[in-house]
């Protein structure tokens, strides 16, 4: 496993992904995850104040931000909310834009009915900055407010690469004051072949993310749902 990134260097290589447009061949996606666009149509979600945390180009915040919600997004990557606010600009939406490393602690304002998080947890390589990720949700949450978390995680007897670094285990003890709703299986097949194919010509420029850990990266790909009691 190679060391950890100072959070200067994790926040820079984002932030370079996001300015040269490489973000777009790794994790964005246009449409929303399934698993949300679910929890909103079965009325799962018990209110409209939504955080998203990580929000890179933010899909999904301006897809709440579309249907009602009151949307905070966060992210730490400069770049990445220049980018969303260019976004909700061009479609007339109004969200509240943070720059924030989700680790810290931070007054959003209010308590929140939905977070949502695709691939960002992922990215926490400690355990200590996973506690501390699930504290500040936890208490960012309403009762009765849903966690929705979707990332790649890392299973029992599964080799070790530098990402994801979500152990699967250890999510039970890390979300210890919330209920687990449901867990669902995602695919990843079509997308990492798509990256097995295009990505050696730009092998060269991809710093952060080597081609040899896209090749091992078989992990599997949830979302986990919560539930602040
Ligand atoms: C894999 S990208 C996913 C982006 C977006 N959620 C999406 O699905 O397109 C992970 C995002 O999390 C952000 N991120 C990683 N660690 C963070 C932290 N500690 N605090 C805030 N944002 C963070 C990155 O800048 C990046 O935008």
């Amino acid at each position: 496993m190679e060391p950890a990134l100072s959070l200067a260097a994790e926040v820079d290589s984002y932030d370079r992904l996001y300015r040269n447009g490489l973000y777009w061949l790794f994790w964005h996606s246009r449409k929303p995850e399934p698993e949300l666009l679910e929890a909103h149509r079965t009325g799962a979600i018990h209110g409209k104040r939504a955080l998203e945390i990580g929000c890179g180009g933010a899909t999904h915040s301006l897809w709440l931000a579309s249907h009602g919600y009151a949307v905070t997004a966060a992210d730490f990557a400069p770049s990445a909310l220049k980018l969303a606010q260019r976004k909700a600009r061009a479609r007339k939406l109004t969200l509240d834009f943070r720059l924030l490393d989700v680790t810290q602690p931070s007054d959003l304002g209010a308590p929140f009915d939905l977070i949502f998080d695709r691939e960002c947890l992922q990215d926490l390589e400690t355990r200590e900055a996973r506690e501390a990720y699930a504290r500040n949700v936890t208490g960012w949450l309403a009762p009765g407010g849903m966690l929705l978390v979707v990332s790649h995680v890392a299973t029992a007897g599964a080799p070790p690469p530098r990402r994801p670094h979500l152990p699967e285990a250890e999510i039970p003890s890390l979300f210890e004051h919330l209920t687990l709703e449901s867990v669902s299986d995602l695919h990843v097949g079509a997308v990492l072949l798509w990256m097995k194919t295009v990505v050696p010509a730009e092998r060269h420029r991809l710093e952060r993310f080597p081609y040899k850990q896209l090749v091992s990266f078989k992990s599997v790909r949830r979302a986990y749902r919560f539930r602040k009691p």
